[in-house]
């Protein structure tokens, strides 16, 4: 067979020909990084991971954390080697050949379309919270989707259509398609928002933890298993590893940073230096908030809000400092949507650019100069399962594919090691047959920890992927009519 291996050296020199301004440096690439990190993992599913958990949610963190933090250290090698746009897929392709590069490419879209659809979810949940506290809520029948088990008519609640989520989804696009500049500066100054927030709850929540809270600590147990719960009818996770695999997608966006390569000043170095340290920088300010969380607030409580955080404080006695979270959040949350969608659109470019999907759709707009037919289909996308879904089944979903794109990732350093041992490696991964074969470890263990019905979709998405490749993509790559 053959596996279409495309030249690494053909990537480098495609990626010159055709580049995208270089325009970022390091402190960009970083708050590229946070920005897309903090968003609805920890500021919404804290409440399900602590469901799932109990206070070993914080264990949840670290197990996922680390997984990440190998994970990155093969994506710092593989993206300063290789620092052009499409990331995983790119690196794929160069490495392993079209196929492995196409299902790569078709995870990334849950990576970054789906992961996008669950901030959008999360970001409706504090934006009604706020509007509640001013009286001025919206009725469910436009805040949860219609398949949301908690909220929708699928479990018989009243849910049809998030709208709010659509919504922000709607001008998320709309500031993409205009240019990346100005959405790179908003961005910088929503971080600190982020930060700030996050960094007040701390400081609030620590010193009021109740350690009686703490105990039991792990209730669930250690392993994901499935429990029958009567109020919802339904099976639903339990186990600090069933936790990890829904809050690992509290760290999912560290690898924006590489898709951003293309774009990046000197980015042998500035990339490893935005990837490892947001990711170190999250995982510190997680644990606090995760502590603070669970220690200040009994489980059974905290489970069922759709604003963690800020109900933490209300129920703290800090009700307008609750709210001012809540403002936080509904500024911020819309900048990891737009990371990600940024995201997916220059992966989605580099597949096209390759033929993979139809050329025509990375047209750039003549006046802004945005990829504008990919911003609107992802956008498209983006809003269909934001409508009508939960947060927490989005999430699962994102972070399969996700946790496949991390094991191609680390796979491809390996082989890359032993077919290319002297090809130059700005940033080597340091005991790369420890840590890659770690981060593979982990990544499947997180995989096989997630619940049957995510797993499933995710099968099909991958079968439904392969069917896509096998009709379409195959006979029209670049690759396969350069060799006819
Ligand atoms: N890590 C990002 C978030 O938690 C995707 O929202």
């Amino acid at each position: 067979m053959d596996w279409r291996i495309k030249p690494l050296d053909e990537i480098l020199a495609n990626a010159e020909r055709k580049a995208l301004r270089r325009s970022l440096g390091p402190f960009q690439l970083m708050m590229l990084g946070i920005g897309a990190i903090i968003g609805t993992g920890i500021f919404v599913l804290t409440a399900v991971g602590a469901e799932r958990a109990g206070p070993a949610l914080m264990l949840s963190f670290v197990i996922a954390g680390t997984v990440c933090a190998f994970a990155a250290l093969s994506y710092a090698e593989l993206s300063s080697m290789v620092p052009v746009a499409g990331s995983a897929y790119t690196y794929s392709y160069g490495v392993m050949g079209e196929l492995v590069a196409w299902v790569v490419g078709w995870n990334l879209i849950l990576e970054y379309a789906v992961a996008a659809s669950a901030v959008a979810v999360g970001w409706s949940g504090y934006m009604n919270g706020l509007l509640q506290s001013w009286g001025a809520g919206i009725p469910e029948t436009f805040t949860a989707g219609y398949f949301d088990l908690k909220g929708g008519q699928f479990g018989a609640g009243q849910g049809v259509v998030n709208l709010l989520a659509v919504s922000v989804v709607v001008v998320v696009c709309a500031l993409l398609v205009r240019g990346t500049r100005e959405s790179a500066a908003v961005n910088t100054a929503l971080v600190f928002v982020k930060l700030l927030a996050l960094g007040v709850f701390v400081v609030i929540a620590i010193p009021n933890i109740d350690w009686d809270n703490f105990s039991p600590f792990m209730p669930f147990g250690f392993l994901s298993h499935e429990v029958y719960d009567p109020q919802l009818d339904a099976e639903v996770a339990k186990g600090v590893m069933a936790a990890a695999a829904l809050i690992f997608f509290a760290y999912v966006g560290f690898d924006a940073v590489s898709t951003a390569a293309e774009e990046t000043k000197n980015p042998n170095r500035n990339v490893p230096i935005g990837l490892i340290g947001s990711l170190a920088l999250c995982t510190v300010v997680y644990l606090l908030v995760a502590a603070g969380a669970v220690g200040t607030m009994p489980t059974e409580e905290l489970k069922n809000s759709k604003e963690p955080l800020a109900e933490v404080l209300r129920n703290l006695g800090f009700q307008r400092i609750g709210d001012l979270i809540g403002v936080a959040a509904v500024l911020a949350l819309p900048t990891v949507v737009m990371m990600m969608i940024f995201g997916q659109v220059r992966i989605f470019f580099a597949m096209s650019r390759d033929h993979l999907l139809p050329p025509a759709l990375s047209a750039v707009h003549p006046r802004f100069g945005t990829p504008w037919i990919m911003t609107v289909v992802t956008g498209v996308l983006v809003m269909a399962i934001a409508g009508f879904f939960s947060v927490d089944e989005i999430a699962e979903l994102s972070n399969t594919g996700t946790l496949l794109a991390f094991i191609a990732v680390s796979a491809g350093v390996l082989v890359l090691r032993r077919t290319q041992p002297d090809r130059p490696r700005p940033f080597r991964c340091p005991a790369v047959w420890v840590i890659a074969p770690l981060a593979i470890g982990g990544c499947l263990f997180l995989l096989a920890s997630v619940p049957p019905k995510s797993l499933l979709r995710f099968g099909v998405w991958n079968v439904v992927g392969i069917a896509v490749y096998l009709l379409y993509s195959r006979g029209r790559s670049m690759l396969a009519v350069r060799a006819a």
